[in-house]
């Protein structure tokens, strides 16, 4: 038997004899990653010695999962035809579910995870991604996003799973053990822990803002995460776009060289983010121990001549660079993709197949937090006479997903294979159910309305609170607040869903409410919801995040504030109600 200290010797001793054989040029390529069209062609696959390639927003790589994998096995080709033929590592941003894969299981955004606190359930779901993913020709995925996030107006808070770092903890475990798995198999994915660290706890909440925390909080808050996705054997870490004391993170060499690779003992790869070359510093970033530069959107020849020509002039050793390309090779030997290069045609039939919707049906059930339920009014009777379904997100796979769905912006549009609320609720209910997108049906004879309301889809920057590119406010818009108010002044009960990818301040409609849920951004299983709002499950989910009650509590850094007990929330950090 091949015990894991003599697999990993030999590991290291093929990845010796290849560096040894590696020209300078052969190296910077290997430390390379671009997206599959316009940063190059098939042929520069070969000729520029790529290490990695990514989809992301772009022309999609083919219609089918077959066309897809088609599509890089013959990137895969033209890699394994340089001289030292080094396999390539696809990787893709399948963040809750092979979310660039219209038709794959969607589940929900790491916030609602957050909220199911089930650690099992997140294993789940990771692994089915990690399958789906293959089944579309990736081997690498940019998840999970465990950042802290400390300020609701942050864009990205429902990437992560919780403001509390022990809960992202234990759900990073989770996580990288389901995508990992036994990382050679054909269905399992190298992971990325990612942003490397600060992320979510910029000042004001604006990505790649400042982060003015201190090393004792960093130490504390941030890094516990990291420090079991190293324990665990994640292949991958990804830099993060915010500064400390201005000075970006990309070059951090303290924080990546010193702290993570050094004092975490991290042996796998250090990626930037996007055009973090161009963007942070050039080589300097490299020197700080970043180790494969995503060089997109027009960043492929600076990066790849600025790195050799900074190696020429002494500015980055060999070493260095020696370094970075053992990590890479070294996770590609993990990955087995040297014996094994291409994808597994008959992982295709699994995508989006009923075991995998079940699962994340499950998670969806399991992430709903009751936060009000007066008289009892929820569980709903099956045989309720007239339910009205209120609010566009109700029915619409695509508003109930959020940002990363099909789209990188995701979208308001229902994609392949999933249900919606409505759908879900049409199912259960023996009575009638009708439909009023925008409240202007005067369906008050209704018994009960079920309206759903909430924030559109977003992603980065663009969900940032105050960004110039938005009107999102921490708060209902004033059309989402009418829905409500209009059944309510009729006196219809009025169960409220929010779907959103933050808490909001929503106290009025609490109180207006006769019950509230927070339902987050279930993903492709709508019909999850329905089966707890009619009592078929219980609720079970939790707050992953303290609830605000005013937009005074929200102003500003709020988030030690919570810990300290100066401002109090609405509700508490995992809150929430049961039948
Ligand atoms: C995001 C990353 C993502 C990358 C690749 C960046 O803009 O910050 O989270 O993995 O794009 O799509």
């Amino acid at each position: 038997m091949v015990t894991e200290k003599s697999s990993d010797t030999v590991i290291e001793q093929k990845i010796d004899s290849l560096l040894a054989m590696m020209t300078l040029d052969e190296k910077i390529g290997q430390m390379t990653q671009v997206r599959h069209f316009d940063d190059i062609s098939e042929e520069d696959v070969t000729s520029r010695f790529i290490g990695s390639i990514i989809h992301t927003q772009g022309p999609l790589p083919g219609e089918t999962a077959l066309e897809w994998q088609a599509k890089f096995t013959a990137l895969q080709k033209k890699a394994l035809a340089t001289r030292l033929g080094i396999p390539l590592l696809f990787g893709v941003d399948a963040v809750h579910g092979q979310n660039t894969f219209d038709g794959a299981t969607m589940f929900p955004h790491n916030i609602g995870l957050g909220a199911t606190g089930n650690a099992e359930l997140v294993e789940k779901a990771a692994a089915i991604t990690a399958l789906e993913s293959q089944a579309t020709g990736f081997n690498w995925v940019f998840s999970p996003c465990i950042a802290i996030p400390y300020n609701e107006k942050w864009g990205r808070v429902y990437e992560a799973f919780s403001e509390s770092t022990q809960l992202t903890t234990e759900l990073t475990k989770a996580s990288v053990r389901g995508y990992q798995g036994i990382l050679s198999d054909s269905h399992t994915v190298m992971a990325t822990a990612k942003h490397f660290v600060g992320d979510g706890t910029t000042d004001f909440g604006v990505e790649g803002g400042e982060t003015s925390i201190d090393a004792n909080e960093l130490k504390k808050r941030l890094l516990p995460p990291y420090e079991a996705a190293v324990e665990h054997g994640v292949g991958a870490i990804m830099a993060s776009f915010n500064t400390f004391s201005g000075n970006p993170m990309h070059a951090h060499k303290a924080l990546i060289t010193d702290t993570l690779k050094e004092g975490m003992g991290f042996d796998g790869i250090v990626v930037s983010d996007w055009k973090g070359y161009s963007r942070f510093g050039e080589h300097e970033i490299v020197n700080a121990g970043i180790d494969m530069v995503m060089a997109v959107d027009g960043d492929l020849d600076l990066y790849q001549h600025g790195l050799k020509q900074a190696v020429t002039d002494g500015l980055v050793s060999q070493n260095r660079i020696d370094d970075a390309v053992r990590r890479i090779l070294r996770q590609k030997y993990r990955l087995g993709l040297f014996e094994n290069p291409f994808p597994d045609s008959t992982l295709v039939k699994k995508i989006g197949i009923p075991e995998h919707r079940e699962v994340a049906r499950q998670a969806v059930r399991e992430s709903l937090v009751l936060l009000k339920n007066e008289s009892n009014i929820l569980p709903l009777e099956k045989e309720t006479k007239k339910i009205v379904v209120v609010g566009e997100h109700a029915n619409s796979t695509g508003l109930q997903s959020g940002g990363w769905t099909v789209n990188w912006q995701g979208t308001s549009e229902n994609y392949k294979g999933g249900t919606t609320i409505l759908q879900g609720i049409e199912k259960l209910a023996k009575g009638t159910v009708v439909f009023d997108p925008d409240a202007t049906g005067n369906h008050f004879d209704a018994d009960v309305a079920i309206i759903a309301v909430g924030e559109p889809p977003y992603a980065e920057f663009f969900g940032d609170i105050g960004h110039e590119s938005n009107e999102l406010t921490l708060t209902l818009t004033e059309k989402h607040q009418n829905y409500i108010n209009a059944y309510v002044n009729e006196g219809v009960k009025v169960v409220v869903l929010l779907i959103s990818g933050r808490p909001l301040v929503t106290t009025k409609q609490i109180e207006q409410s006769t019950a509230f849920v927070a339902a987050w951004l279930p993903g492709s299983e709508g019909d999850g919801v329905a089966e707890v709002l009619f009592g078929d499950y219980n609720f079970k989910g939790k707050l992953p995040h303290s609830w605000p009650s005013s937009l005074e509590d929200y102003n500003g850094k709020y988030g030690p504030n919570f810990w300290d007990g100066s401002i109090e929330p609405l509700f508490p950090f995992r809150y929430g109600l049961e039948y």
